[in-house]
């Protein structure tokens, strides 16, 4: 059935959309025909991104975005709107990875950890929200949760906060926001081949007190499928639940963790 998309006419906001997970689903996106915006504190990466898109036929901006300045994400709401007129879906994705033992975890990790990965949602959802509930088109928003929002681990304790916080803030919002045709959920991936998925790798090694090749061992032990997830694994999760098919789901978390968590 040439020519059919399942994001046609849609307009997206990808935060932390650089790299890992967030470039995954920028492309999905695009090759699915949204209109792209991607928005990262790493502007030239998010810049690579959209470029590559655009080569492609596809239509994407790229802006600096802080998820922890308000300012910057209205600034990025305001783009979206002059660049395409319109915004219907906000992936809430950007996030970054501590992991230390837990009596050992510095404040000041905690702080930046609760800043970007539970306020950074929190100020995007409201932003966005509000305009999505003003526009009164109804729209989607989608979280990056984790299996670390789903059970706590060893060394994980203030990064799983944050996970634990978005889950609960996302069923929240899709109580409040259904009724406005604005479906809310969440993605929990488990281990994925990015930036931070190497970056828990080497942690684990220093932690652990083991080899490289030990430590991936024991981070895919629970998973049922024996490699980590590509990106591009991930982000069609959320190609499904930007899109019609996923029309009566909202409040959902969706695992894509090769069954590592199965509840
Ligand atoms: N990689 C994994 O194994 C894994 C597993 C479960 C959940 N996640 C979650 O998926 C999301 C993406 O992870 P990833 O693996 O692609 O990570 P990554 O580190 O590879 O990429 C994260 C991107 O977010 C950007 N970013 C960081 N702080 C930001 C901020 N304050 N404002 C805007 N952008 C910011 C970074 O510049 C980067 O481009 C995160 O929320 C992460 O917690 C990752």
């Amino acid at each position: 059935m040439s020519g059919y998309y399942l994001l046609g006419g849609q307009v997206a906001v990808v935060t932390g959309a650089a790299r890992g997970i967030g470039s995954a689903i920028a492309r999905r996106f695009a090759e699915e025909g949204a209109r792209v915006v991607l928005g990262d504190v790493d502007l030239a990466g998010a810049e690579a991104v959209a470029t590559e898109i655009v080569e492609r036929g596809g239509d994407a901006v790229a802006c600096h975005l802080d998820v922890t300045d308000q300012a910057a994400i209205e600034r990025a709401l305001a783009l979206c709107l002059t660049c395409f007129g319109q915004v219907d879906v906000l992936v809430a994705n950007a996030g970054i990875l501590y992991n230390a033992p837990f009596l050992e975890t510095p404040r000041e990790a905690w702080d930046r950890l609760i800043a970007v990965n539970l306020t950074g949602v929190f100020l995007c959802m409201q932003v966005f929200g509000r305009h999505l509930v003003q526009a009164g088109r109804g729209g989607r928003i989608i979280v990056t949760a984790s299996t670390a929002g789903k059970r706590g681990s060893r060394f994980h304790g203030a990064y799983c906060a944050t996970k634990f916080g978005v889950i609960g803030l996302l069923q929240s919002l899709a109580a409040e926001l259904t009724p406005h045709g604005i479906l809310v959920n969440g993605v929990c991936p488990g281990n994925v081949e990015t930036p931070m998925g190497e970056q828990l790798v080497a942690s684990y090694t220093r932690l652990l007190g083991v080899d490289e090749a030990t430590a991936r061992r024991e981070l895919l032990a629970e998973s049922k499928i024996p490699r980590p997830a590509r990106p591009e694994e991930v982000a069609d999760a959320f190609v499904y639940l930007a899109s019609p098919l996923a029309s009566y789901v909202t409040g959902a978390t969706l695992h894509v963790d090769g069954g590592m968590v199965m509840r």
